[in-house]
């Protein structure tokens, strides 16, 4: 992740906020392709639209994770490379079957509460720089088009996604699950009333995920993620796309992540998912 226990190498200048952001499309009208747009020099597509093989500059796919599939597929091959996603979750097995690895990838650590209000980004007293991150060939465009809305984005090489990715995910996969084990309306009730729990959580996958894919987090997780929920403390709870959050951990097996999977287990017995744990 990009704080203040890091590497040192994230650029921490000020984001130079151009006069128009450059030129981009947009995919999807959600609230967070609506909130992009308002930057302005962009057209928007419905997840339906064809995407211009003659056009160029990034594809901000600002859609829900189920659609990505579609609307790889129907890209122009030769506009692949310029798609850019912003989706919460574990997004690699997809990138690899796509051969899409390389392309631009963002960790969107902000929070609209409904279409056309303002975003509330991931500024906290933990990381003032912002939270938000983004990597690859369309990351500084990306920074611009939020600096251009007042919000922060820190750009980074992919060796550091990777951690900070991570990170991300462990943060919606923990606090929906203990949220929604104990009935909280808001990951903010969840993180005051069950911080142990969560943190017992935290503690496990971030080990988990260091075992299994070989990399090391910077200290001040539970600081980062504890300051992110403060932010957004009003955020409903709910487990949800599970394939794309909680199974990534729920994999790595009981013994890897014991806390994490009974939980699960406890609230597919209580009738609290929508789904079915495989
Ligand atoms: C980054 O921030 C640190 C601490 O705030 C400061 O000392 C350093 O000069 C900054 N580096 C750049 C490139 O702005
Ligand atoms: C995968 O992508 C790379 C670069 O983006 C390209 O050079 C390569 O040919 C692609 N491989 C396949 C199997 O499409
Ligand atoms: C969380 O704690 C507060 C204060 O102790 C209490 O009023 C509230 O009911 C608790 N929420 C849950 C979901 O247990």
């Amino acid at each position: 992740m990009t704080g203040e226990g890091g590497e040192g190498e994230i650029d921490n200048e000020t984001t130079e906020v151009v006069d128009v952001v450059p030129f981009a499309t947009i995919v999807g009208n959600g609230r967070i392709g609506d909130a992009l747009a308002k930057a302005g020099n962009c057209i928007v597509l419905g997840r339906n639209d064809k995407i211009d093989p003659n056009g160029d500059g990034p594809i901000y796919l600002a859609t829900r994770n189920d659609a990505l599939e579609v609307i790889i597929d129907e890209c122009p091959t030769n506009r692949q490379k310029d798609l850019v996603f912003l989706q919460n979750g574990y997004l690699n097995s997809l990138l690899e079957t796509k051969n899409l690895t390389t392309n631009t990838q963002v960790l969107l650590y902000l929070s609209v509460a409904s279409k056309g209000i303002t975003p509330t980004d991931g500024v906290t007293t933990y990381n003032p720089e912002g939270l938000t991150t983004a990597c690859g060939e369309w990351a500084t465009n990306f920074q611009q088009r939020l600096a251009a809305l007042d919000l922060k984005c820190n750009v980074v090489s992919s060796i550091e996604y990777r951690p900070s990715m991570y990170e991300k995910l462990i943060w919606i996969s923990t606090y929906m699950l203990v949220g929604a084990a104990n009935d909280c309306r808001s990951v903010g009730e969840a993180s005051k009333n069950h911080s142990q729990q969560i943190e017992n959580i935290v503690n496990e996958l971030v080990l988990g995920v260091s075992v299994k894919e070989g990399i090391t987090f910077a200290d001040g997780t539970m600081n980062r993620l504890q300051s992110y929920t403060d932010v957004v403390a009003d955020f409903p709870c709910g487990v949800k796309e599970f394939e794309w959050r909680n199974q990534y951990f729920y994999d790595l097996g009981d013994d890897t992540v014991p806390i994490h999977n009974t939980l699960l287990k406890e609230c597919s017995k209580k009738g609290l998912l929508s789904f079915d744990l495989p």
